[in-house]
């Protein structure tokens, strides 16, 4: 790896990155202008937590936050890569086998796409590439899945060669299983390449069906709220839950005599019959996934109902078993939530993502968001020390290609 010539053109950071913006970036650092500018958005789940490597249930949206990825064809087989936010630029050659680059793990989700297009039977192109965005990353709104949606997009654009949008969201999620190494599900790939503007979207990650809903409880609006904070701690708790998880399968086998995969094939029953055989903390694991998957159904009949109320303790509710069951949540994330959900204008509250940190997400009367925000903001400036931050979005479109 060698860094390119020139610096990479600055945008302001944290800033929805404006496609025509971006194109006129990537005519400054590369002379001409891009082929293709795709844009991806992130995602806020509203339920169903750490089930999809479970084969469960999912209830996320896109949100209008996103990565723009503005790409030209080359002649060669040489990737020039440069993230405007992180003000790093990157040229590789594609000859060799393509290799994580530890001094620029950003360019890794490039490469991971690459590598991926190239095992479905492609041949990764040559290409210059800007890349700009303003999904906080690390809080939990899937900026990475947003950055290989993004890129996978440009990609296929610059191949002539659309993929459909299941196998789109498997190649992003073997971006993060095999090029990366982290266990992650395939929800957030999923709802970024498949996501429809005004709705949610329930997956099952078994089956792959999916069902889109329209985000429609009138009066009432999603706020996201970040901590701040980041633990770094995910990566390695979250591998350590999915092998508790299959540790929970592996005695439910045993004393159901159900020849089941994942904690989707076994029942509240199954576990309680179980509970004797296996340790405390792997019955409270299996007990957080098997009523989460039952939580997530009930909250999409709520959504199609326009049932406020009953969408809101479900989320509590999520929130409880993620915290006491699942063990998942901090201090940071708790105070987010009781602080919230002291509030008359808030239905009910969670952490969203993988958790340790990042983002909750509250359920908020709508007329009442903007002194909602500042009051919350400051209890927990007064409460934590830290200064949070709070996005308010309704459900984006999923990733595509601007004309
Ligand atoms: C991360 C993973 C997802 C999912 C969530 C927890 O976002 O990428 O696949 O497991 O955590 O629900």
């Amino acid at each position: 790896m060698a860094l390119g010539p020139g610096a990479p053109p600055r945008l302001r950071r944290g800033v929805s990155p404006n496609p025509a913006q971006a194109r006129e970036a990537f005519a400054a650092r590369f002379d001409f202008g891009p082929d293709v500018v795709a844009i991806a958005p992130g995602r806020v789940n509203l339920i169903g937590e750490h089930t999809d490597y479970n084969d469960g249930f999912v209830l996320p949206m896109a949100i209008a936050r996103a990565t723009v990825v503005a790409a030209r064809r080359r002649d060669d087989a040489v990737l020039r890569a440069c993230a405007v936010n992180l003000g790093r630029e990157v040229t590789l050659s594609l000859d060799h086998p393509l290799a994580r680059q530890p001094t620029d793990p950003w360019v890794d989700y490039v490469l991971g796409v690459l590598a991926q297009w190239r095992t479905i039977g492609h041949t990764a192109p040559g290409m210059d590439m800007l890349i700009a965005g303003d999904v906080p990353i690390g809080c939990g709104l899937s900026s990475s899945a947003s950055l290989t949606m993004a890129v996978l997009r440009a990609v296929e654009h610059l191949s002539n060669t659309e993929i459909d949008g299941i196998e789109a969201a498997l190649l992003g999620q073997r971006v993060e299983n095999v090029f990366l190494g982290l266990s992650c599900g395939i929800m957030d790939p999923f709802v970024i390449r498949n996501a429809r503007e005004g709705h949610a979207l329930l997956l099952d990650c078994r089956s792959r069906a999916f069902e889109h809903i329209p985000v429609a409880l009138e009066g009432y609006a999603f706020v996201i709220a970040n901590t701040g904070v980041t633990r770094g701690l995910t990566a390695s708790k979250y591998n350590e839950r999915v092998a508790e998880c299959r540790e929970a399968v592996r005695t439910l086998c045993t004393t159901s005599g159900k020849s089941g995969t994942h904690l989707r094939d076994f029942t509240l029953d199954d576990l309680k019959a179980a509970q004797n055989a296996m340790e405390p903390i792997t019955f409270c694991r299996a007990r957080h996934v098997i009523t989460e998957n039952a939580r997530t159904i009930e909250a999409a009949a709520a959504l199609r109902a326009g049932d406020a109320s009953a969408f809101g303790a479900l989320m509590d509710a999520s929130h409880a078993s993620l915290r006491d069951d699942y063990a998942v949540s901090c201090d940071e994330l708790d105070a987010v939530v009781t602080i919230g959900r002291a509030h008359p204008a808030c239905l009910g509250a969670r952490m969203t993502g993988a958790g340790f940190g990042g983002c909750a997400v509250l359920l908020v009367r709508r007329d009442a968001v903007e002194p909602f925000t500042e009051e919350l903001l400051a209890e927990y400036h007064r409460a934590m020390g830290i200064r949070g931050e709070v996005i308010v979005s309704g459900p984006a479109a999923g990733a595509g290609v601007l004309h």
